[in-house]
Parts: structure tokens; C-alpha cells; sequence
């Protein structure tokens, strides 16, 4: 099995795990952003290169007033506290999604921890924020079809020169995606960058996902026999 090199996740169960605590959802989320710091950490020592965090679906906007700007905020607390230590750790921060539409300051906030860490090179956080991959699928395709009336680019096209023009472009393809909290969806993510993906659902909720839960989910993912669509010699 070849290294698992890109490790993408679907941070589910922030809400019910705050609920069944009897806290409110804001303390799920603040409890999930927590864990992106701990679980960034455990995937580095195992070696992974690139993860690919869902922090904000473009779907997330239909959530009440308090909790969408409670989420536009945490990015905010969360590079205040800890990115000089992500920065030493070597990690550099990426952010895919439609950021124009995020709030000045929110946008502001995750571009400049992009910037401050543009140098590292140990793994690619990259934080999906106002992300949808059905909308980045379509923007792609409008970028390629004004290059191609440009004269930039040929109508014809392969898979390898269509990835260009994603978000993802300078990541590899997505090896594992992980969801935690039992529900077995895709929900609009990487649908294009997981064709060939492990796919694992896991029952513990976000802030629960330890990482020990990682290593199980990459032990699994090694046990696995991927064949990308051939037979096995
Ligand atoms: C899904 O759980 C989680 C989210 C919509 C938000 C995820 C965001 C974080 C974990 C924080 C991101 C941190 C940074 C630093 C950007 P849910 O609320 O849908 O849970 P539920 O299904 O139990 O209601």
C-alpha cells in the first residue's frame, strides 16, 4: 500500500456532541477547533503531507445568525492562540473556498495565517471555509471555458489539465477521507479529488476524534487493497 500522503475530513457532531453535554452548540464548535490543532499535530507524526479540514460548507450559511457568526469567528481565536506554534511546527496553512464571501475580518484572519506560513513545508493544513465542491467544479469549468475563448487553452481536455483550475490544484489526490459522527454522506466535498479516496465513517463525534482514533482509521486504510480500477498482479 502506497503512503497515505493526503488525509481529507468531514468534522461532524460538534452540535450533538455539545448537546449531549448539555452545552450549547458554540461549545461544540470551540471544542471541534481545539481538536484541529490536536489532530493536525497527531497527522504530522504519521506522516501525513496534506489535511484537508471541512470547517464551513457553502450549505452552512442557512444555520441561525448567532451560530454562522459564532463559526466566522473561530478562526480568528483559533490562529490567535496557536499560530505561532503551527508556524514552528512547520505547517503551513491553506484556505479553499470562496473567501470573498466570508466577513472582512474572518477572510482577513485566514489569509494572513496563509501568508505568515506561505515558507513551511512540513505538512499543508488546509482549511475548506465557504467550500462547495459542486460550485468549485462549476467555477473551474467557466475559468477553463474563458481561457479557452482567450485562445489560452484547446477545447479538448484531459483530467490532469482540468485539475488546474480547482481549488485543490496544488494538492495530491485525497488517499483517505474520514467522517466522524456516523453519518455515511459526502456532503458536497471533494467530489472531484476522492474518485479514487478510502472512505472510513466513524461514530465518535469531532471533538471526540482522537488521535488514536487516526491511527485506527490509517491502519485500517493500510489493511486496504487499492487497486485504482485495476486487477491485482
Ligand atoms: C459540523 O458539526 C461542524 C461544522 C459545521 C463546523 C466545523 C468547524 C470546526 C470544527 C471548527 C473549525 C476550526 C477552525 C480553526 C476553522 P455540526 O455542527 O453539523 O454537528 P451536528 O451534526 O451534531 O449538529
Amino acid at each position: 500500500m502506497e503512503q497515505c500522503r493526503h488525509v481529507a475530513i468531514i468534522m461532524d457532531g460538534n452540535g450533538r456532541w455539545a448537546k449531549a453535554q448539555g452545552k450549547p452548540r458554540s461549545a461544540g464548535h470551540l471544542a471541534g477547533s481545539e481538536n484541529v490543532r490536536t489532530i493536525a499535530i497527531a497527522a504530522s507524526e504519521l506522516g501525513i503531507e496534506y489535511l484537508t479540514l471541512y470547517a464551513f460548507s457553502t450549505e452552512n450559511w442557512k444555520r441561525s445568525k448567532d451560530e454562522v457568526g459564532y463559526l466566522m469567528k473561530l478562526p480568528a481565536v483559533f490562529f490567535d492562540k496557536y499560530m505561532k506554534e503551527l508556524i514552528e511546527r512547520g505547517f503551513r496553512i491553506r484556505i479553499i473556498g470562496e473567501l470573498d464571501a466570508l466577513p472582512a475580518d474572518t477572510r482577513a484572519v485566514m489569509e494572513k495565517a496563509e501568508r505568515d506560513s506561505a515558507m513551511n513545508t512540513k505538512l499543508s493544513l488546509n482549511i475548506a471555509m465557504n467550500y462547495g465542491s459542486q460550485r468549485e467544479i462549476a467555477l473551474a469549468a467557466s475559468a477553463f471555458a474563458k481561457d479557452v475563448l482567450a485562445g489560452k487553452a484547446a477545447p479538448d481536455i484531459e483530467p490532469e489539465d482540468f485539475e488546474k483550475y480547482l481549488m485543490t490544484n496544488e494538492f495530491p489526490p485525497v488517499d483517505l477521507l474520514i467522517r466522524t459522527s456516523g453519518e455515511q454522506r459526502i456532503s458536497n466535498y471533494l467530489l472531484w479529488q476522492i474518485a479514487y479516496a478510502e472512505l472510513e465513517f466513524v461514530p465518535e463525534a469531532w471533538p471526540e476524534f482522537t488521535p488514536e482514533v487516526l491511527k485506527r482509521c490509517l491502519d485500517e486504510y493500510y489493511h486496504r487493497d487499492r487497486r485504482f480500477g485495476g486487477v491485482k498482479p
